[in-house]
């Protein structure tokens, strides 16, 4: 059990690579943070294909094990590749799941920061408008901030650690708007209570 008071963040991959790009900057943000908060990446691998047969008691205990960290967590970073101009669809799986039970998603009000990466200068824009409308749908919260995307990222790669300096600068930013944002929230939850 932990007993620290920093907000807790989860982080989400959209790529299951081992050398993922996008799992390491959210690797590298952990580190970057680590003063204010705590992130931890929740590893998609062990989640089934989205089933509404399967989404019923009892749930596949991966998808128990995911849930219960998104309604752990006090925001959630989500780090996306663009597949074929769209995010990936690991990543949209887990929305999906993360979406249920209808009404009562965990991640309706949560507050979350999206970011693109990719192999391509344009950094996977187009995907981070597809995963901002698709967050839209659960009505979780996201940072209204200019998009983090981070293009070109093998150059920003080094002994498998994202090392970009100004990315990061501009990444840690969004993680301090993304705090605002959870404090600006739980003070509305405080005063409603
Ligand atoms: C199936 C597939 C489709 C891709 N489509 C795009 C694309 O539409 N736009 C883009 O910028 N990169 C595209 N890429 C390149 C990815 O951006 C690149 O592989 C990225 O590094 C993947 O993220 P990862 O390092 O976290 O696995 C594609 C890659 C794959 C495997």
């Amino acid at each position: 059990m932990t007993t620290s008071t920093k907000p807790r963040l989860l982080g989400i991959s959209g790529s299951l690579r081992k050398a993922s790009t996008n799992t390491a900057v959210l690797t590298a943000l952990a580190e970057a943070v680590v003063d204010t908060a705590s992130l931890e990446i929740f590893p998609l691998n062990n989640l089934p294909l989205y089933n509404q047969d399967i989404d019923v008691d009892p749930l596949p205990a991966a998808v128990t094990a995911f849930r219960a960290a998104v309604g752990a967590a006090d925001g959630v970073v989500i780090s996306s590749p663009e597949y074929n101009y769209g995010m990936s669809g690991v990543l949209k799986n887990a929305l999906d799941w993360a979406s249920r039970p209808y009404g009562k998603s965990n991640l309706t009000g949560k507050p979350v920061l999206t970011i693109t990466v990719s192999a391509a200068s344009t950094g996977g824009v187009r995907a981070q408008g597809q995963l901002n409308e698709t967050l839209t749908a659960i009505a979780a919260l996201v940072v209204l901030r200019p998009q983090s995307v981070i293009g070109s990222v093998f150059q920003k790669m080094k002994d498998g650690k994202f090392t970009d300096e100004a990315s990061m600068t501009f990444l840690t930013a969004g993680i301090d708007d993304l705090l605002r944002d959870i404090a600006k929230t739980q003070a509305v939850i405080k005063q409603e209570s």
